[in-house]
């Protein structure tokens, strides 16, 4: 219950007062010396707090604790705002601790992003949906592959000049990051018996990196076991996968290449879509980048598995999907791909 003392209300008045001009004046502050001058002006011993705070002596009894508390709590706000003063002064007159965090409501939403997948995973799926409609089925394996399915079984001995081409990340001398999906050829004929039509979509690596090379890239590789498989069939798969991908008749180029586990070997390219053919910097003005290594599988990967060369024939390739995806979207440098700008990856 409040009296009707006349001091008390002339207090609880000032009280309020001295709150309003205290924070109207620390706002005006821009010293360090300003502030020192506030401090003793509200704070100080012989302040206006503590002057209010001696006509608390005089008020009823019964009114004591209500302004005391509200003297307490003015006190506490005015130390307050006086200590975030000095902290953004401190700090050279940016927003105090409290201004920084405080969430203003008045702010528009922010929308959140939708992802996509990857430009490189939705070609890779585009790309071995195209296979399995023409009956590939898919296989996965390692990407930590032991030396003997990535170089041995494929007809690349210890010391063979083909092993240089690779520039291979070994994790052992034994154990290396898979330089390419060929190593998936082993595994499966090791397991299955023709006939065999399978495709194997996976990461490689290699020690290799400028505008058309990344050390880490996608490959698949497809392979077909049956009997009396010509390079005929192999033309005529790989002519219609790169219809479909490119929805257009791109001119291929088969180009006689020498790989130990494929003979006869070639190297497809396909007409640069990035200059039409004329040359540029990306098809180092041939005009021509190759996306894939191919051939007719060598019957000395035949007998590593256990086939019998003379009854079975069989095509394999592995395609660059880096490549393709240059060429599909007319990106002229591959390494855009794994920068992980959203500014890029979102166009696709
Ligand atoms: C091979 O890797 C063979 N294993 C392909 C093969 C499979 C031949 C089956 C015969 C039978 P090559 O090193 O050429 O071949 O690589 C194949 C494709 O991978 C290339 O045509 C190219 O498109 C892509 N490629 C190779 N190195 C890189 C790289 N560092 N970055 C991006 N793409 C690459």
């Amino acid at each position: 219950m409040s009296t009707d003392h006349p001091k008390t209300p002339i207090m609880e008045q000032e009280l309020r007062t001295l709150e309003h001009e205290a924070s109207q004046d620390l706002e005006r502050i821009d010293t360090a010396n300003g502030l020192e001058e506030f401090r003793i002006r509200f704070l100080g011993r012989k302040g206006r707090f503590s002057a209010i705070m001696e006509q608390l002596k005089s008020v009823p009894k019964e009114d004591k604790p209500r302004l005391g508390q509200l003297a307490n709590t003015v006190k506490k706000q005015v130390e307050q705002a006086f200590s975030d003063k000095k902290d953004q002064l401190a700090s050279g007159g940016g927003p105090t601790a409290a201004q920084a965090t405080a969430v203003d409501l008045t702010l528009p939403g922010r929308r959140p992003e939708r992802g996509k997948l990857h430009p490189i995973t939705q070609i890779m799926t585009e790309v071995c949906a195209i296979f399995e409609s023409m009956g590939f089925s898919v296989a996965e394996g390692p990407d930590v592959e032991q030396d003997r399915y990535n170089f041995e079984a494929l007809n690349i001995p210890a010391h063979h000049p083909a092993r240089d081409m690779h520039d291979t990340f070994y994790i052992s001398d034994s154990i290396l990051l898979r330089t390419h999906t060929s190593p998936m050829q082993a595994r499966i004929m090791e397991q299955q018996d023709p006939p065999l039509r399978v495709i194997a979509p996976g990461k490689v690596y290699r020690c290799d990196s400028d505008i058309t090379h990344t050390p880490m890239f996608h490959q698949v590789e497809g392979f077909l076991v049956d009997t009396n498989v010509s390079f005929a069939d192999l033309k005529g798969v790989l002519s219609v996968f790169t219809q479909k991908i490119f929805g257009a008749d791109l001119p291929l180029r088969f180009r006689p290449s020498f790989f130990p586990f494929t003979e006869p070997s070639a190297e497809v390219d396909i007409a640069c879509v990035i200059c039409n053919g004329k040359g540029c910097r990306v098809c180092k003005k041939t005009g021509w980048l190759e996306i894939l290594g191919a051939g007719m599988i060598d019957p000395e990967v035949f007998k590593q598995v256990g086939y019998d060369p003379e009854k079975y024939s069989g095509f394999a390739f592995g395609l660059g999907i880096e490549r393709i995806a240059m060429l599909k979207y007319g990106i002229d440098d591959i390494r855009l791909y794994y920068e992980n700008d959203l500014r890029f990856l979102s166009q696709f």
